[in-house]
């Protein structure tokens, strides 16, 4: 199977996980681009399939209200059932590296209503350790030379990422060279570097299932 084919197999099996005529949590990328499909198809079969979502990035709003499904405001809601999101990394015990899409931050701020965090990814984003994918860090645009050099500190290399504004008007700095062997504390330390706005290290609120595309199928992991 083509990546692109896992991609759609994640994407329909994170379905499954949304419960008829909820509120669902829509990340933002390729893979969530096959959720989107997915659910688009199924309310074709039951319009009430959703009652709507809460989205995490202008690219995921225009795709699913070109499908008619109502976005509502993150702060118009309190709660929500599930969150679904793919990711440029997860580990074994669920902590991710996202933001390659530079949605980061709207994501950990959706993630963080959901009850549940559905990641969806194919087997090439199963990592041993986190760090290899270059981690997307959102800065307030002063800062990004003062927040390069703090992850100089680090170990790693950074650099902004070219012609790239976030949803919320910063920027993203890229950091290679990275090996994140405790990501809960790594997430805790970076917050502190003035400036940084969100770190790509997905792990104080990581996933609670990994649907794994593989060419045998489904893997699902739970953590
Ligand atoms: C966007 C993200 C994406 O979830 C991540 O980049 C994975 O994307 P894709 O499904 O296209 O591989 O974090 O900010």
């Amino acid at each position: 199977m083509t990546q692109d084919e896992l991609k759609a197999l994640v994407g329909r099996a994170a379905l499954d996980y949304v419960p008829s005529g909820s509120i669902v949590g829509v990340g933002t990328g390729s893979t969530v681009d096959k959720f989107i499909d997915a659910l688009g198809e199924a309310l074709k079969a039951d319009p009430k399939r959703v009652a709507g979502a809460v989205s995490s990035s202008v690219r995921s709003t225009e795709r699913l209200q070109g499908l008619g499904i109502t976005v509502l405001p993150a702060e118009s809601v309190t709660e929500l059932g599930v969150y679904i999101d793919g990711a440029d990394e997860i580990d074994h015990a669920g902590h991710m590296i996202k933001g390659g899409g530079a949605a980061l931050t709207r994501e950990k701020i959706v993630a963080d209503l959901a009850q549940q965090f559905v990641c969806i990814a194919d087997e090439s984003k199963l990592v041993e350790a986190l760090g290899k994918f270059p981690l997307p860090v959102e800065v307030i645009p002063m800062a990004a030379a003062q927040v390069i050099r703090a992850f100089a500190k680090l170990g790693g290399s950074g650099k902004v990422r070219e012609g790239v504004t976030t949803d919320n008007g910063n920027l993203i700095v890229d950091v290679t060279g990275l090996r994140i062997l405790a990501p809960a504390q790594f997430e805790s330390d970076v917050n502190q570097i003035p400036g940084v706005v969100t770190v790509g290290v997905f792990a104080r609120n990581k996933a609670s299932v990994c649907l794994l595309g593989t060419s045998a199928g489904v893997k699902t992991l739970s953590f």
